[in-house]
C-alpha cells in the first residue's frame, strides 16, 4: 500500500476506533531498577529476593519472598487520620504454595512430591433437606501397576500421591496464616463476624482447583466460625477473574511484546549458555516445543517450587555430580522476573495490553466502588445487594495478579510471588458543612501491604479522590461496550 493511502486507513481506522468510546493508553514506563536490567538479570548475582522458606523475618517483611509474598498485616498495617471512615475492602491474592504443574515438572518429579494423606475437597451440597448434611470427599492420589499406561504416560507421576498442581501442606498452612493477618486488621475495622455472612462478604474462586484449595485455609483464618462456605465462581468461558474470557486483541499484543519481538528473542539468544547447561541437566531437548525455551517460565517454576519448599537443586539422573547450582537457579530467577516487567511494564504495548486482558475484572471493581459511593445497587444478576457488601476476596493466579500491576503501571514490577496481594480500600469522609451529612470518598491500594506507587499521575494510590481513580479507569478501559469491542477489533 502507498504510505499516504496506509495513513488515510490509519486515520480512518483510529476515528473508528474512537468512534466505539475505546480507551487510549498512555504507558508511563516503570522505573530502573536491577529487575528490568538485561545485563544484571544475564550477568549480575544473587536472588531477587528470598526464595527458600515461606517465612520472612520481621525487620525484613515488605521485601520480595517469592515462596510467600508481603500482605496485610497489623505489625505493618498504617491506618488513615481518625476522620477517615473505612467503607469497603477487595483483596486479590494468588494461590499459595504449591506443587509444579504437570507441565513443568522433568524427571522423577514426583519422587520429591508427596501428599500422602492431604488432597482436594470434592463433592456436592445443597441448602435445602437431606442433601445439606453431607460428607466431604477427599481425593488422594494413587497407581496399581496392573493398569499398564500408569509408567508409560511419563515419569513425572510415577508413584505420585499428589495431583499436580496442588497446594502443598506448608501452603495450607500460609493461607490460614495469611487469612488470620486479614482478620486482624479489618475484622474490627469493617465490623465482620467470626462467620462467613454472605450479605456483608463474598469469597471468590476461579476455575482452577487451586484456588479452592488456598479458600480452605484462608477461609478458616479469616471467619474462623464458619464451617463449609459458599464461594463464587464464573464459568471459565468468561471468568474476569483468572482471567479466561476471551480477547483478541490482547493475545495478539501478547505476541508483538513477547515471542513476535525482537527484544524478547534477544534475551533468550543472550540466555543460549545458561539455556544449554540447564537442558544438559534437565535432559529437555534443545528443540522443545512445549515452552521451555519461549521464556524462563518452567524452568522457574520448576526450581522455585522445590526451594521454597526446602528441597534440592535437581541433578542429572544419569549423573548425580551434574546438578543445577544456587548461582544457575538465581539467574534463572532474575530472568523470570525480568521477563515479567518487560511483559507488564516496560514493553510500550504493556499498558494497553494489561488493560485488555484485565479490564473485565476492573469493571467489576469499579461498579461495587461506584454503588458504595453512590448508595444504590446496580447489577441486575449480582448474588447480594451490593450496597451491604463490606469485604470481597479474590484468590487467583500470577496471570492475574500480572495485568492487575500492568493496569496500574506499577512503578517497579516483579513477578508476583505465592501470595501476591493487592487490596483495594474505599474510604469516606465528611466533607459537607457542620452537621451535613455530605462525604467524600478516597480509595488506597495497598501492595505487598503498603500504599501501591504507581508511574501515573495518580502516583502512589493513597487516599486519591476515588473520582481520579474512576477517571484513570475510564481512560485506559473504557465501558463494558468500548472493552468487548476493543477486544474484538481487528
Ligand atoms: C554478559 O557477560 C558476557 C561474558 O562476560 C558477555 O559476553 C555478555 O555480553 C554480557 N551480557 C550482557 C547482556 O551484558
Ligand atoms: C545494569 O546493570 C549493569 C550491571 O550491574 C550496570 O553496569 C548498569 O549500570 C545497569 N544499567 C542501568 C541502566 O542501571
Ligand atoms: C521440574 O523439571 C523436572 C525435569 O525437567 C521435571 O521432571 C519435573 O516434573 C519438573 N517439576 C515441576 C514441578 O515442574
Ligand atoms: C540419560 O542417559 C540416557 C542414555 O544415554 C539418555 O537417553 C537420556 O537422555 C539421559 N537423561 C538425561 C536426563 O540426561
Amino acid at each position: 500500500m502507498p504510505i499516504q493511502l496506509q495513513l488515510v486507513a490509519a486515520a480512518v481506522f483510529l476515528a473508528f476506533f474512537s468512534g466505539l468510546g475505546a480507551a487510549e493508553v498512555v504507558h508511563y514506563p516503570p522505573t530502573s531498577s536491577n529487575i528490568n536490567n538485561l545485563t544484571f538479570a544475564l550477568n549480575g548475582s544473587g536472588a531477587p529476593g528470598i526464595y527458600s522458606s515461606s517465612k520472612t523475618p520481621d525487620k525484613q517483611y515488605g521485601q520480595y519472598n517469592w515462596c510467600n509474598m508481603p500482605h496485610v498485616r497489623t505489625r505493618e498495617y498504617k491506618t488513615p487520620p481518625p476522620d477517615y471512615n473505612l467503607e469497603y475492602v477487595e483483596v486479590i491474592q494468588r494461590h499459595h504454595k504449591r506443587t509444579p504443574y504437570a507441565s513443568n515438572t522433568f524427571f522423577k518429579e514426583s519422587v520429591c512430591w508427596s501428599c500422602a494423606g492431604q488432597g482436594p475437597l470434592y463433592g456436592i451440597k445443597s441448602n435445602r433437606g437431606i442433601g445439606a448434611v453431607v460428607t466431604d470427599i477427599q481425593w488422594q492420589a494413587f497407581q496399581d501397576a496392573q493398569n499398564p499406561w500408569t509408567t508409560k504416560v511419563g515419569p513425572g507421576f510415577v508413584g505420585s500421591t499428589c495431583q499436580f498442581p496442588q497446594i502443598t501442606d506448608q501452603g495450607l498452612e500460609d493461607s490460614i496464616t495469611h487469612g488470620q493477618d486479614l482478620r486482624a486488621v479489618y475484622a474490627q475495622r469493617l465490623n465482620l463476624n467470626p462467620y462467613f455472612n454472605p450479605a456483608t462478604s463474598r469469597i471468590r474462586v476461579t476455575n482452577n482447583v487451586i484456588t479452592s484449595q488456598v479458600a480452605s485455609g484462608l477461609v478458616k483464618g479469616l471467619f474462623p466460625a464458619s464451617a463449609g462456605i459458599e464461594a463464587i465462581i464464573q464459568s471459565s468461558s468468561f471468568d474476569s477473574l483468572e482471567p479466561t474470557y476471551s480477547c483478541n486483541k490482547a493475545s495478539q499484543l501478547k505476541s508483538s511484546i513477547t515471542t513476535g519481538s525482537q527484544v524478547w528473542n534477544d534475551h533468550l539468544a543472550a540466555a543460549a549458555g545458561l539455556y544449554a547447561k540447564l537442558d544438559a541437566i534437565s535432559g529437555i531437548s534443545p528443540s522443545d516445543t512445549a515452552g521451555w525455551h519461549t521464556s524462563f517460565d518452567h524452568y522457574y517454576d520448576n526450581l522455585s517450587a522445590k526451594q521454597c519448599h526446602g528441597k534440592a537443586l535437581p541433578c542429572n539422573l544419569n549423573s548425580t555430580s551434574s546438578c543445577v547450582t544456587q548461582d544457575i537457579a538465581d539467574t534463572v530467577y532474575r530472568l523470570g522476573n525480568w521477563e515479567y516487567s518487560w511483559q507488564w511494564r516496560d514493553a510500550p504495548q504493556s499498558a494497553q495490553y494489561a488493560a485488555l486482558k484485565y479490564g473485565a475484572w476492573v469493571l467489576e471493581l469499579k461498579n461495587k466502588l461506584q454503588n458504595k459511593v453512590s448508595g444504590q445497587s446496580k447489577g441486575t444478576h449480582d448474588l447480594t445487594p451490593v450496597l451491604q457488601l463490606k469485604y470481597v476476596h479474590n484468590i487467583a493466579h500470577d496471570g492475574s495478579i500480572s495485568p492487575l500491576l500492568g493496569f496500574l503501571q506499577i512503578s517497579k514490577m516483579v513477578w508476583p510471588g505465592m501470595g501476591s496481594e493487592v487490596v483495594f480500600e474505599l474510604y469516606s469522609k465528611a466533607s459537607g458543612a457542620y452537621g451535613s451529612d455530605k462525604r467524600s470518598y478516597f480509595i488506597r491500594v495497598l501492595w505487598s501491604g503498603q500504599p501501591i506507587q504507581t508511574s501515573t499521575p495518580l502516583g502512589t494510590i493513597d487516599l486519591v479522590p476515588v473520582d481520579k481513580f474512576f477517571s484513570y479507569i475510564d481512560s485506559t478501559v473504557g465501558s463494558s461496550s468500548a472493552l468487548f469491542n476493543a477486544c474484538n477489533a481487528q
